[in-house]
């Protein structure tokens, strides 16, 4: 597949994949990219996942057409995409390896040697030139690990940006990118806003016509649509109006006071209201919807004087990836000694900017008249 007259996809989908990174469900499953760069000399751009070694060989070979790989550039060592550049190198013994210095030192700890003989260091501002092609090097430290490089082609003016802009889903699945690049994007680069803005700031600068990421589709098109998206996201700014409604409930009686709360939001005209029970539904989606979303109640039982474990789980990752700017709400159940509110609130204190509502909702075991007032007062809150 071309990419530009002289840049070709060589990666490969992966529809075998259990859990991505060990813990996301990917029912679509990933696309794991590379990319063959062909002038007077060549490049390749990132390996593959472990798994998919001979078939992205074989692409590769194809796409060179006959040609030996001058280059071998790493611009991130997470496995699922450098699990090759071993094989690769023994494959190719001339290729020279092009990567940061902190790439060079994970190479020797995943693989037992550095390249020291083949390789050429890239640092901030760095240039390989192919022959017209000139890849000129932008560090992207934490974007989504500190070694991480990405690539900017000035003549095809072409962006390799590495895990940044990339989505889970295979590349034959047709889906809406905005949805799982969200999830994605929340999910493992979420904590990194800071060091995302950095590398928008350097793209800025930048005339770029296409974007080639590491995971999801070339982007081509209505690239301001994107960028945009990255910059509402890693500012930790919500995307939408909208009021998620986050809870586990061991025996119903919390989950009917939940259905309740979105019940009457909705009556009161609020028109996205999110219900997702964190025991059983994705917890990266309930994550996603999280930051996506100005609004969070979060409700639970009182658990060992705790929360239930599935809502201390769902509050640290939000506190992990910087939860901010966002209005937040309790409803807690209890039937000797409720604690969940307090507990939940302690958990977020350290998040910058956050409003609470100044109702809390507290059932004593079951819904009566004084939590079914509290909902009511609660609902009149959040839609105002
Ligand atoms: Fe797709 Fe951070 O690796």
């Amino acid at each position: 597949m071309n990419i530009t007259k002289d840049i070709f996809y060589v990666g490969v989908n992966d529809h075998q994949v259990d859990l991505f990174e060990g813990q996301y469900v990917v029912p679509n499953g990933m696309a794991y990219n590379s990319y063959v760069i062909l002038d007077e000399k060549t490049a390749v751009m990132d390996t593959v996942d472990q798994r998919f070694g001979e078939e992205w060989l074989g692409n590769v070979s194809a796409a060179l057409a006959g040609r030996k790989p001058d280059y071998l550039v790493v611009q991130h060592m997470e496995p699922d995409h450098s699990a090759n550049v071993s094989r690769f190198l023994s494959v190719y013994p001339e290729a020279v390896v092009v990567a940061s210095a902190k790439a060079f030192t994970m190479m020797k700890q995943f693989f037992g040697t550095d390249y020291a003989d083949r390789r050429i260091v890239a640092t901030e501002g760095s240039t390989l030139t192919l022959g017209k092609h000139t890849l000129t090097f932008v560090t992207a430290p934490m974007v989504h690990w500190p070694e991480v490089i990405v690539t900017y082609d000035a003549c095809d003016k072409v962006l390799f940006s590495a895990d940044g802009f990339g989505k889970f889903g295979a590349l034959d699945a047709q889906e809406d990118w905005a949805c799982e690049a969200r999830r994605y994007y929340i999910g493992i680069v979420g904590k990194y806003g800071a060091q995302v803005q950095a590398l928008l700031k350097k793209a800025a600068k930048l005339d770029i016509a296409t974007i080639c990421p590491l995971h999801g589709p070339v982007l081509t098109e209505n690239l301001g649509y994107y960028l945009n998206l990255y910059d509402i996201w890693s500012s930790y700014r919500a995307e939408s109006e909208g009021i998620v409604i986050a809870y586990c409930s061991i025996y119903g009686h919390t989950k009917e006071a939940v259905e309740l709360l979105a019940k009457t939001l909705t009556e009161k005209g609020c028109t996205k209201v999110t219900v997702t029970d964190l025991a059983r539904d994705d917890m990266a989606e309930a994550v996603e919807d999280a930051f996506r979303y100005n609004k969070l109640v979060l409700a639970s039982p009182t658990y060992n004087t705790d929360v239930f474990p599935f809502m201390k789980s769902f509050i640290h990752h939000l506190t992990e990836r910087n939860y901010q700017n966002r209005t937040v709400a309790f409803m807690e159940n209890g039937t000797w000694a409720p604690n969940a509110a307090k507990v939940m609130a302690s958990m977020l204190e350290k998040s910058k900017n956050l409003t609470y509502a100044g109702t809390t909702v507290r059932i004593l075991s079951a819904l009566n008249e004084d939590s079914r007032t509290q909902i009511q007062a609660l609902a009149e809150e959040l839609v105002k």
